[in-house]
């Protein structure tokens, strides 16, 4: 092998004349009779090579055998291009090497898809192949802007006092609302260790014993239903913070956002997020996560539908609409369609009118008399072609249907850019959400999350209203990151242990060490944990999380490359106490 002088992307007009040597795959092949053209590829670009008859000393028939995606050596000479061989796209586009030796490293076996072409191939099957897919310019380039993630990262926290400190992968069970991977222990035959959900306890401690300010570039696993911005295993920047408020952990998180999207892809986001309510954000936007990149809110029509001979909604709790204005193309199998997406969130249906030369049509419209339409497309603000979208039901139906279908809506319309980046905060969520199945209170974001000062009566006499001291950035309608200032005195811990129907031995046992903890002097903190590979995501403009994972998992947890999960075998169960029940 020739020691490289130059990578594929380095090459210019001012080396031409110069012996270079040049290590790489070939990117494709060109067969010209006596002339080969050869784009040879590794991550910094590609090099065009020329192989000619008359100059090549070599075996000539060993270059015409050359295919694609084989690892080759070369020397050649910089020269300039044919004019009409120009190609400005390239960055190396106006010279080429003609090369006077070859030594070739690697054949590569046909490829089970093109590299260039990433559609070429279903996923499964690039998934199997990922080592593969990582080769095209697209996986390359998202993993490069991941790793400038990192780096900015470390660099800014670094620079704000943050130490970055390793917590334990085989811990002790943290409630972040999944479920937990858990490993056996053979030493302790019958104990389970389980990976952490979220370094959540680990951090606290930390901030116990003084660190102050604290982060880490983190794997967690959660055993949950995966989707788009899902993983089983998935990568936090955590963070906590000792003698802090909200307003200062927020401060402190815009500057690390805004110095990722400056110095990651040169993005300026606003100097300060907005700051929304859960209420407010659920209200207008049906979702905790509001994308508001468009409008589209959700729009009270309750007092119209309680007036006309609609009686469908008349019993109903909440009747919220969306207003779509410039409505085109919202045929019966159109609207059908949103109706099935509607219907995933417990709505029974979804109402429809719309508006044509001043007056409601088609849908419910018969059932609203003319004054009452008039009013109507006053004040919902419609125009000529919009088509109004109504459900009635109760708020946890309305709401999270409505927001589903304002997305579906917007991307329909195009009005997702990704080029347009809409950061802002959601505060004062509910302490408790409350599970029908198991009947109970469950923490809405951890329970270590601190009550709202306000509230703390109602912990006790109506906690479902009670508020919490959580907040979530949101980008674009993803959950970019979620945090809380935390409890830090033992008492409000064990009376929200309580409420969370988690009993004193119970919480003895889980989380007895955080409860001692907390009695030895603990500092007032809070802290935050981002999705790093969502944030990745979104930096890289992608809407899959799994482009932006170097080996990802699929939907149903698997790695289709390695074949994880796998069986393992029975001397290794006997091992570790474990005897497998039959399906
Ligand atoms: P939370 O559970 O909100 O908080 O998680 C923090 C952020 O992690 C991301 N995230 C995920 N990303 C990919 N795949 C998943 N399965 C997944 N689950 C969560 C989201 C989310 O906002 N310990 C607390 C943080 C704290 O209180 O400081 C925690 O883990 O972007």
């Amino acid at each position: 092998m020739f020691k490289r002088s130059h990578t594929c992307g380095e090459l210019r007009k001012s080396e031409i004349g110069n012996q270079v040597s040049l290590n790489g795959w070939i990117n494709t092949v060109r067969l010209h009779g006596q002339v080969v053209f050869v784009d040879l590829r590794d991550r910094y670009g590609k090099t065009q090579l020329v192989f000619n008859t008359d100059t090549y000393p070599g075996d000539f028939e060993q270059i015409k055998h050359l295919s694609m995606e084989d690892v080759i050596s070369i020397r050649g000479t910089v020269q300039h291009r044919a004019p009409e061989a120009v190609n400005p796209e390239m960055p190396t586009g106006e010279i080429e090497a003609l090369v006077n030796e070859m030594i070739l490293l690697s054949e590569a076996a046909p490829m089970p898809f093109v590299i260039s072409d990433r559609e070429s191939a279903l996923e499964d099957l690039r998934l199997k192949y990922r080592y593969l897919e990582l080769r095209t310019e697209e996986l390359q380039n998202y993993l490069m802007l991941r790793h400038r993630a990192y780096q900015a990262v470390r660099n800014h926290l670094t620079n704000q006092n943050f130490i970055e400190i390793e917590t334990p992968v085989l811990m002790k069970s943290t409630p972040e609302g999944a479920r937990d991977y858990l490993v056996p222990s053979r030493i302790h035959k019958g104990k389970f260790y389980a990976l952490p959900q979220s370094p959540q306890t680990f951090k606290q401690l930390l901030m116990i014993s003084g660190f102050d300010r604290y982060f880490q570039i983190v794997k967690c696993f959660r055993d949950e239903d995966l989707r788009a911005d899902r993983q089983p295993e998935f990568t936090q920047i955590d963070m906590e913070m000792s003698f802090v408020d909200e307003a200062l952990v927020r401060e402190t998180c815009e500057d690390l956002t805004k110095a990722i999207f400056k110095q990651v892809i040169d993005e300026e986001l606003p100097d300060t997020f907005p700051i929304m309510t859960y209420v407010e954000a659920m209200d207008n936007y049906g979702s905790d996560r509001p994308d508001l990149r468009f409008g589209l809110q959700l729009q009270d029509c309750k007092s119209f539908t309680d007036q006309s001979e609609f009686n469908a909604f008349k019993s109903s709790e909440m009747v919220k609409c969306i207003v779509l204005n410039k409505a085109k193309g919202y045929s019966r199998k159109v609207i059908d369609g949103l109706t099935d997406l509607v219907k995933k969130y417990g709505a029974k249906g979804l109402a429809w009118m719309k508006v044509t030369d001043g007056e409601l049509t088609g849908g419910i419209a018969k059932f609203f008399p003319a004054g009452l339409q008039a009013e109507m497309i006053n004040s919902l603000g419609m125009e000529n072609d919009s088509i109004i979208f109504l459900i009635g039901d109760t708020a946890p139906v309305v709401l999270p249907s409505l927001g589903a279908l304002r997305n579906e809506l917007a991307k329909r319309e195009g009005m997702l850019d990704d080029n347009i980046y809409k950061p802002l905060w959601i505060t004062d969520f509910p302490m408790f959400d409350y599970d029908e199945e198991s009947q109970r209170h469950v923490a809405m974001h951890h329970p270590f999350t601190a009550p709202h000062p306000d509230d703390i009566d109602l912990l006790e006499s109506d906690p479902g209203q009670a508020r919490s001291r959580g907040y979530d950035l949101v980008i674009n309608g993803h959950e970019i990151a979620g945090g809380s200032i935390r409890i830090h005195d033992t008492k409000v811990q064990q009376k929200v242990f309580k409420l969370l129907n988690i009993g004193e031995d119970e919480a003895r046992a889980k989380f007895g060490f955080l409860l001692e903890a907390l009695t030895y002097g603990a500092p007032p903190h809070g802290g935050i944990a981002y999705g790093f590979d969502r944030l990745i995501m979104i930096l890289a403009k992608t809407g899959q999380i799994r482009d932006v994972i170097a080996f990802p998992k699929t939907t149903s947890a698997m790695s289709l490359m390695d074949g994880t999960p796998n069986v393992v075998s029975n001397e290794q169960l006997k091992e570790l106490g474990i005897q497998l029940i039959e399906k």
